[in-house]
């Protein structure tokens, strides 16, 4: 009797294994790397973070949400201040364009970079800094 019931429990155990492994996409990637985005807000600008409605700039979002992926480019994100992988995005779609896609999530990028506290206007200003000098 105990022996079936611990053979019940091992294959179980192996089926829940297999569904998680079969769960395993991009979706539960980007929820993964989320929380690295918001830490770095906690540990970049205690204060400001402290102070939630104060204004942030550009590079302030930028600095708590974007850089996980557009910093090196993670899934294909154009690199930040990286002329080559902007410039043909902007001359293709225009900023307005880009803007909007940023907010509604393109390709691998979630909606808002995944920033569950920026609004409209946060990310053109993230932006804005991303093409800085561009
Ligand atoms: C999880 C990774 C990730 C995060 C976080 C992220 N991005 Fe992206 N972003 C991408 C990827 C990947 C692309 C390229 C998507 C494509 O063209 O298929 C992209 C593309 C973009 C583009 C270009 C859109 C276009 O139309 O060409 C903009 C603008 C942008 N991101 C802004 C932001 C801003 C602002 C933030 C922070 C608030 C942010 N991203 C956070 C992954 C990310």
């Amino acid at each position: 009797m105990k022996v079936k019931a611990f053979i019940a429990v091992i294959v179980a155990s192996c089926c829940f294994i297999a569904v998680s492994i079969a769960q395993e996409d991009n979706s539960a990637l980007l929820e993964r790397i989320k929380p690295v985005g918001k830490l770095q807000i906690a540990g970049a600008a205690p204060p400001q973070a402290a102070v939630a409605a104060g204004p942030r700039s550009g590079k302030d979002i930028y600095a708590g949400a974007c850089t996980a992926c557009h910093a090196i480019g993670v899934l294909g994100a154009p690199k930040t201040q990286v002329s080559a992988e902007w410039q043909p995005r902007l001359d293709e779609k225009g900023f307005d364009q880009v803007w909007k896609n940023a907010i509604d999530g393109i390709g691998a990028m979630p909606p808002m970079g995944a920033c569950g506290d920026c609004t409209d206007d946060d990310i053109k200003a993230a932006i804005e800094y991303m093409i800085e000098g561009i």
